[in-house]
């Protein structure tokens, strides 16, 4: 079967674009809605299902993903809106086949339960470590404070994140 390019398909659907995003340091071409979410684009036409669908209303962080690396919430912004930032998903965090420093900690602490929010946490506190490498317990809780978690009471996230700033490899 002949194969049918991304431009082309944009072209023959009505309501479609080609989009040309970065995501996780690749360029990434896709045929999208161009009433599409960000969160959608990435979980339904580029297959990164790591960022979680939660609330659509920016107010749970479930769906933060890094743009330019900051964090954003990918259901308050549209596909279109997209294309001039690098945008970076949990799927980016691994370096060199090694889970990242915050999911080792993650890891070690047993701060996970249900994982649904753990990727738009994990993003969040990335972009605090960036900025500020060892940060105390209350501008971690600041930082993530728009990213609800239902199973966890927080503790050990918070310590999770401590803990990888304390070894001093997250950025
Ligand atoms: S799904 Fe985006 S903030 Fe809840
Ligand atoms: S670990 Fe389940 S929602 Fe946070």
């Amino acid at each position: 079967m002949r194969k049918i390019s991304q431009q082309a398909a944009a072209q023959k659907e009505p309501g479609k674009r080609l989009l040309r995003l970065r995501v996780n340091g690749e360029t990434k071409e896709v045929a999208a809605e161009t009433s599409k979410t960000l969160l959608e684009v990435l979980r339904e036409d580029l297959g990164l299902t790591g960022t979680k669908h939660g609330c659509e209303l920016g107010e749970c962080g479930t769906c933060a993903v890094l743009v330019n690396g900051e964090p954003v919430l990918s259901c308050l912004l549209l596909g279109v809106e997209s294309e001039d930032g690098e945008i970076t998903t949990v799927e980016g965090l691994m370096r060199d086949g090694r889970p990242h420093p915050l999911q080792r900690a993650f890891a070690d602490l047993g701060a996970t339960q249900c994982g649904y929010c753990i990727p738009g946490i994990l993003l969040t506190a990335k972009a605090l470590l960036d900025k500020n490498p060892r940060p105390g317990r209350d501008e971690i809780r600041q930082a993530l404070s728009g990213n609800l978690c239902r199973c966890t009471g927080y503790t050990k996230i918070l310590q999770a994140v401590e803990l990888a700033a304390g070894r001093g490899e997250a950025q």
